[in-house]
């Protein structure tokens, strides 16, 4: 077929919910304007083995369950940076080259990356250095990615935050107790802002904003002057101590993640205010569930735009959301403009208006 185009996806970094959809949408998409789709295996790590590690994306096999279905069908990588891979022997070596190679060997007009701003710096250099043609979709749970205002997985993550407040107020008010939920974000504070506010939260934590203890105190002293028996704290896994250091945790391999806040203001609270405290450590259970409508919706619509922009010929191009319809914005500007959450934001307001203590 004329104009006919062979074009790859791959999901990169951690996963979240909606990844499916949007691989759908493409594939979908694709199909319509007579294209193939390959998918990239395990993100670049498809690319770097040999034989290369894909598999053609057919629309008939995506009439099913794929929408609904969490994780990605083509499994997704977040280690081995392919400018300083780490090989076996201990050694650090530069294998961009065999990447687009793999790009050149499947003979792909354009690749599509599905990922957040550490993984769109990685597809963009190599695109830059191997010619080829990309365009992202962004997708994280944290919400961070620059230019969009929302990327594929958050709308999931605060749902399932919410629920996990609307699960733990029973029991919180069943035993008179401060409940802190510990939730994902890495340094910016949007699921425990969102969700924070929709499930009830006394307090909130984020990690763009300063707290103390004496003021969580005197916000859960001020709810049992109102005659309530129990609290809900929020806090986004970045957040530091009191000494100043944000909690983290080592993994095998010596992968370092946050975790651990949520125990210390345990102690610290039940300490200040002899109530007492119980930890919830939501982890991933925020990224592995069934997609909301609403990271469907975002997901599909990502991918059809995504397309287009390849039958448009405009490459380097993030797709993006913004006043309630799709965009798209250079790459490059998207990942600069990394997006923490601003004092200025409006949920900053709406959280303080309700009585919320965001910090001091
Ligand atoms: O970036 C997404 C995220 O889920 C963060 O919120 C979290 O800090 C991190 O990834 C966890 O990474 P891993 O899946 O490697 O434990």
């Amino acid at each position: 077929m004329a104009g006919e185009k062979r074009i790859g996806i791959l999901t990169s970094g951690g996963d979240c919910a909606g990844l499916n959809a949007a691989i759908r949408a493409v594939v979908f998409r694709a199909a319509e304007l007579g294209w193939t789709v390959i998918g990239i295996k395990e993100g670049t790590m498809g690319l770097l083995s040999r034989p290369l590690q894909y598999e053609v994306l057919r629309p008939e096999d995506y009439t099913g369950n794929v929408l609904r279905q969490g994780g990605t069908i083509l499994g997704t990588t977040n280690k081995g940076n392919p400018f300083a891979f780490p090989m076996a022997d201990g050694s650090i070596k530069d294998r961009s080259e065999e990447i687009i190679g793999g790009c050149r060997e499947l003979g792909l007009d354009a690749l599509i990356g599905i990922g957040g701003d550490g993984s769109f710096a990685i597809l963009r250099k190599l695109a830059q250095q191997g010619g080829i043609n990309l365009v992202g979709i962004p997708k994280t749970i944290d919400n961070d990615v620059g230019l969009t205002e929302v990327a594929v997985g958050f709308d999931t993550a605060v749902a399932v935050a919410t629920e996990a407040l609307d699960r733990l107020q029973p029991t919180a008010a069943s035993h008179a107790r401060v409940m802190v939920l510990e939730v994902m974000g890495r340094d910016a504070g949007h699921i425990a802002l969102h969700a924070g506010i929709a499930g009830g939260a006394d307090v909130i934590l984020i990690p763009e904003l300063t707290y103390s203890i004496e003021g969580i105190a005197a916000k859960i002293s001020r709810v049992r002057q109102d005659g309530r028996n129990f609290a809900l704290v929020v806090v986004s896994e970045a957040v530091k101590t009191l000494e100043g250091s944000a909690r983290q945790k080592e993994y095998h391999g010596g992968e370092k993640r946050f975790g651990g806040i949520g125990d210390y203001l345990s102690e610290k609270i039940a300490g200040a205010t002899n109530a007492e405290t119980r930890v919830t450590v939501l982890g991933h259970v925020q990224r592995g569930s069934m997609p909301t409508w609403r990271d469907r919706l975002v997901a599909s619509a990502f991918g059809v735009h995504a397309v287009d922009l390849i039958r448009d010929g405009k490459y380097d191009r993030m797709v993006a959301w913004s006043n309630r319809q799709v965009i798209d914005v250079p790459i490059e500007k998207a990942i600069k403009e990394y997006q923490q959450v601003q004092i200025s934001d409006p949920l900053v307001t709406t959280a303080k208006g309700l009585g919320i203590y965001l910090g001091d």
